[in-house]
């Protein structure tokens, strides 16, 4: 299992032509609908992200890596069965873990919000009692470790939040996942520090889950398209 991270940067409008042509049709009409240059670029950069670490994987040149979805908008790559791979973004970070099984991942940048509103309507008590029994900082913190967390095993299964939020609760010392009805499932969690300013979390069912992120550089993506190495 590996994960990589990018910082998102600024594309002129020179170089945004060229790159948007590496990305699907799919992509580049939800491109093309967004408004926000930022939110632009962060969505061609997570698929050219996504498409080079095919290419150092898998050895598929770009032309050869289709993606798909599932019936809850979960990405996969179409004809490789044993490849899986999710997606986060969150303020500066894009990030992809990959793994031979289903894996998921979810990175929150930490912002003042009403965290004990969004805890007591989301959270089960178990988790919500994780998150008040620590001092007033660590409040804000441990909500956002609970949340992504959370979002990591639903990004996992693929489902979107057709998994009601409050059906499982996180063992937070074991790492597991605790469904309400029939206790631990079969998948692990892993917190990986990247920032301190966010909280990522992974969860995989390959119980060795990498400590290590790979970060790739804004000229080391872009030069793999423009040199034409994909
Ligand atoms: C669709 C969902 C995955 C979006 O999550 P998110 O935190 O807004 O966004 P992230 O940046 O983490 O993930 C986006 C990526 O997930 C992937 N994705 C989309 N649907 C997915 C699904 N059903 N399962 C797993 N991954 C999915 C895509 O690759 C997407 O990247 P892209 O936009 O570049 O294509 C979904 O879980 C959701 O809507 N969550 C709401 C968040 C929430 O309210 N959480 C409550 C706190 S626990």
């Amino acid at each position: 299992m590996d994960i990589y991270a990018i910082r998102l940067f600024e594309i002129d409008a020179n170089l945004f032509k060229i790159l948007i042509k590496y990305v699907s049709e799919e992509r580049k009409n939800r491109i093309c609908k967004l408004k926000n240059n930022r939110d632009k670029n962060r969505i061609l950069i997570s698929e050219l992200l996504t498409r080079k670490i095919i290419y150092k994987k898998l050895k598929l040149n770009n032309d050869q890596i289709y993606f798909d979805k599932n019936q809850f908008g979960k990405p996969f790559l179409k004809d490789y069965e044993n490849f899986y791979f999710n997606i986060s973004h969150s303020g500066k970070w894009i990030i992809c873990a990959t793994d031979c099984k289903t894996i998921g991942i979810d990175i929150e940048k930490i912002r003042s919000i009403n965290y004990k509103e969004l805890a007591k309507n989301y959270f089960t008590n178990e988790e919500c009692r994780f998150i008040l029994e620590t001092s007033a900082n660590n409040q804000i913190r441990n909500f956002y470790r609970m949340w992504t967390l959370k979002e990591s095993y639903i990004k996992a299964e693929g489902r979107g939040l057709s998994i009601p939020l409050k059906s499982f609760s996180i063992d937070i010392n074991n790492k597991r996942i605790n469904k309400v009805n029939s206790g631990y499932c079969e998948y692990f969690l892993k917190e990986i520090e990247i920032d301190y300013y966010y909280k990522m979390s992974v969860c995989s069912l390959n119980p060795s889950i990498s400590n290590d992120v790979i970060i790739i550089s804004e000229n080391n993506l872009v030069n793999t398209f423009l040199n034409k190495t994909i």
